[in-house]
């Protein structure tokens, strides 16, 4: 079992570590342009292998040969947002950055499973897809369990109740018109209705919405990292293991939801074959309304690259 993470920043060293503590690959490959800092940093996490006790052995580089045969290949370079920057002021940078960067690794590990979690991330996920050219089963956007996550913490916050116990989910695109369902959301099996009144619901609600923001705000130098590297890494490991989680990732949709020709946050099932499933679920108008223009701003984004020109 052979990752390749690509970008040594905060969110793809964080990524990379990860991996490693849990043991989930024999061999982390971490690759950068910045020359010294995969080198640095990969030894420097192999050196705290033996405290862990993880035989990882993990290895930085500035090329692509030494990821060759990855069976997964996690994408986190390009540009962070700064303040009052949006997902989408990235878009031209890191559409140019991910595409090399999808293409230099598939051209190593044609057989890998791709996890993307550049931003603007849906329009980076359908980069990767189209610069490889690999079925949408082996190309998956990583958001839907990073803000899912957000809106656990914030409703077990407000319950003071485990974070474990706290059941939802999230759709739509990561960016400010993402769909947290309330209707889905549930405390131990019980509805948060019952829990929780429903203006506080919608503050929590647009407190997830925001909640890359306000990491980025707090940061003023850079964006979130430890919430996306364990998210990304949680939809690694349920591949990995076959485990079928079924968790909110961005992919390609065939007409599910009504939607097509654009990537973005739904269920799906994740197993050894990546997608193994596109979980359709009723939405109610309102919902589905959300989760259409949501959709409606992601291939806005898709219709302004210029990078396959
Ligand atoms: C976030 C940014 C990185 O949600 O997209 O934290």
């Amino acid at each position: 079992m052979k990752i390749t993470v690509i970008g040594a920043g905060n969110v793809g060293a964080t990524t990379a570590q990860r991996i490693a503590d849990k043991e989930l690959a024999h061999e982390v490959v971490l690759v950068d342009i910045a020359e010294g800092i995969p080198q640095g940093k990969g030894l420097d996490m192999f050196q705290s292998m033996p405290v862990e006790g993880s035989d990882t052995r993990i290895t930085g580089t500035n090329g692509y040969a030494a990821t060759a045969g990855s069976n997964y290949v996690i994408i986190t370079a390009g540009l962070a947002r700064k303040p009052g920057m949006s997902r989408d002021d990235l878009l031209a940078k890191n559409a140019a950055i991910v595409k090399s960067c999808a293409e230099n690794a598939f051209e190593q590990s044609p057989n890998a499973t791709f996890i993307i979690v550049s931003n603007p991330l849906d329009v980076m996920t359908y980069v990767a897809q189209k610069a490889t050219g690999l079925p949408r089963n082996r190309v998956i956007g990583m958001a839907g369990v990073l803000d899912t996550a957000r809106y656990r913490t914030f409703l077990a916050m407000e319950l003071n109740v485990s974070v474990e116990d706290i059941n939802a989910f999230v759709l739509g695109g990561h960016g400010d018109s993402m769909v947290p369902l309330p209707r889905f959301t549930t405390i131990a099996g019980i509805p948060i209705e019952k829990l929780i009144s429903q203006e506080r619901i919608d503050s929590i609600v647009d407190r997830t919405r925001k909640g890359g923001a306000e990491i980025v705000n707090h940061l003023k130098t850079g964006s979130a990292y430890y919430a996306p590297s364990a998210s990304a890494v949680e939809m690694v490991k349920s591949i990995i293991r076959d485990k079928r989680r079924i968790l909110p990732c961005a992919v390609e949709l065939k007409g599910e939801y009504g939607l097509n020709d654009v990537v973005i946050g739904v269920p799906v099932k994740l197993g050894k074959n990546g997608v193994e499933q596109v979980i359709e679920i009723e939405l109610s108008d309102e919902e589905r309304a959300a989760l259409h223009s949501s959709a409606e701003a992601v291939k806005e984004t898709i219709a302004k690259l210029r990078v396959f020109d």
